[in-house]
C-alpha cells in the first residue's frame, strides 16, 4: 500500500474534514502517500487529484463542509462514466481508495470493490440511514444544530401562542426528527417510520390547547410531507395559529461536535489501518460503543431498527 486515494461523495456532512484530516496524516505517519479525489465520483471520472500533505489538512478539523467537495455523479452509474473512474484509479496508481459518503456513496463503493479496487467506506452523512452502524458522521451535529434553532423558536411560539411545524432532513430515515423531538420536548413528532394520521396530530394539539398549553412544537421529517402544507392542513382542521420552518441546508453546516470529531479521528485511523493490512471491502461503522467493519455487500441491511421505545416515551411526555 503505497499510495491511499480519499473522496467525500453525496450531502456533505460535519466532520467529513476531520476525517479527511485523520486519515492523510495515518497514512502520513505510515509512510504512504494520499491524494484527495475533489468533488466525489466526479473527480475520479475526470481525473480531478490532489495531492494532501500534513500542511493541507491542517485547520480544518473543525470546519463544516468539505475541503474535497463532493457531488451526487450519475455518469458514475453509467458503464463508460465507470471504466473511466477506473481507468484513472490504475493512471494515479492508487492503491486503495477511502469513500466517506451515505447510501448512495456506498453503492459506487461496492461496485468499485467488485471490478478490484481496494475500497473502504466510512459512513458520513446527516441522515444516520445506514443501518449497519449506530451513528453516522455528521448526524449529532446536525441534531445539536437543529435542537438551538427549535430553542429559538420556542421562544417566539411561547409569545404568541401558536403551534410551529419544523420540517427536518433525514431522508426516508425519522432518526433525525426523533432525537430532535426527544432533545427538545417536541409534542408531536412525525417520521416515516410510523403511519402518519393526521386526525391524531389535530387531537392532541387541541386536547394541548385544552390543558392550557398553547404553544405546541411539531417535529416532520421531510418525506412524510412539507412543513407549509402540513401547517396549512393543521390551522384549517383546528382552528389554532400555525408557523412553518424548514430548517434546510443550515442544519447540514457548521462547526462538528466533539462526538463527531472523535469519531472522525476513529473511522479514519480504522479505514488507513484495514487497507494496510490488507483488509479491503470494508465499511467501517460503530456498535456498541465500538469501531469496527462489515463488509460492503452487507452494509445495506437493516440491522438497527428504528427506536420505536424512545418513540413511544416521546409521545407520553407531551401533554
Ligand atoms: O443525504 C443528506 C441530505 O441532506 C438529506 O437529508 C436530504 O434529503 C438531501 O441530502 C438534500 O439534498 P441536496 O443537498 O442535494 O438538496
Amino acid at each position: 500500500m503505497k499510495t491511499i486515494a480519499v473522496l467525500t461523495s453525496g450531502g456533505d456532512a460535519p466532520g467529513m474534514n476531520a476525517c479527511i484530516r485523520a486519515i492523510t496524516r495515518s497514512a502520513l505517519s505510515k509512510g504512504i502517500k494520499v491524494i484527495g479525489v475533489k468533488r466525489g465520483y466526479s473527480g475520479l471520472i475526470d481525473g480531478e487529484f490532489v495531492a494532501l500533505t500534513s500542511r493541507s489538512v491542517g485547520n480544518i478539523l473543525h470546519t463544516g463542509g468539505t475541503i474535497l467537495k463532493t457531488s451526487r455523479c450519475p455518469e458514475f452509474l453509467t458503464k463508460e462514466g465507470f471504466n473511466k473512474a477506473l481507468a484513472n484509479i490504475k493512471k494515479a496508481k492508487i492503491d486503495g481508495l477511502i469513500v466517506i459518503g451515505g447510501d448512495g456513496s456506498y453503492r459506487g463503493a461496492l461496485e468499485l470493490a467488485k471490478a478490484g479496487v481496494n475500497v473502504v467506506a466510512i459512513p458520513g452523512t446527516i441522515d444516520n440511514d445506514l443501518h449497519y452502524t449506530d451513528y453516522t458522521l455528521g448526524f449529532d451535529t446536525a441534531v445539536n444544530t437543529i435542537v438551538q434553532l427549535v430553542n429559538n423558536v420556542r421562544d417566539t411560539s411561547l409569545a404568541h401562542d401558536r403551534i410551529s411545524v419544523i420540517e427536518v432532513m433525514g431522508a426516508y430515515c425519522g432518526d433525525i426528527a426523533l432525537n430532535v423531538g426527544a432533545a427538545t420536548g417536541a409534542d408531536y413528532i412525525i417520521v416515516p417510520e410510523v403511519k402518519f394520521e393526521p386526525k391524531k396530530l389535530y387531537d392532541r394539539l387541541l386536547q394541548n390547547t385544552k390543558n392550557g398549553k398553547l404553544c405546541s412544537i411539531v417535529i416532520l421529517n421531510e418525506k412524510v410531507a412539507g412543513a407549509g402544507e402540513l401547517a396549512t392542513m393543521i390551522a384549517k382542521n383546528t382552528g389554532l395559529d400555525v408557523r412553518p420552518l424548514v430548517v434546510a441546508h443550515i442544519q447540514r453546516g457548521g462547526t462538528p461536535t466533539a462526538d463527531d470529531r472523535i469519531m472522525a479521528v476513529k473511522f479514519g485511523a480504522k479505514a488507513v489501518e484495514l487497507l494496510v493490512s490488507g483488509n479491503s471491502g470494508q465499511a467501517i461503522g460503530i456498535y456498541a460503543d465500538k469501531v469496527m467493519s462489515v463488509p460492503l455487500d452487507k452494509a445495506f441491511e437493516n440491522t438497527r431498527k428504528f427506536d420505536m421505545e424512545l418513540y413511544k416515551m416521546t409521545q407520553n411526555l407531551s401533554f
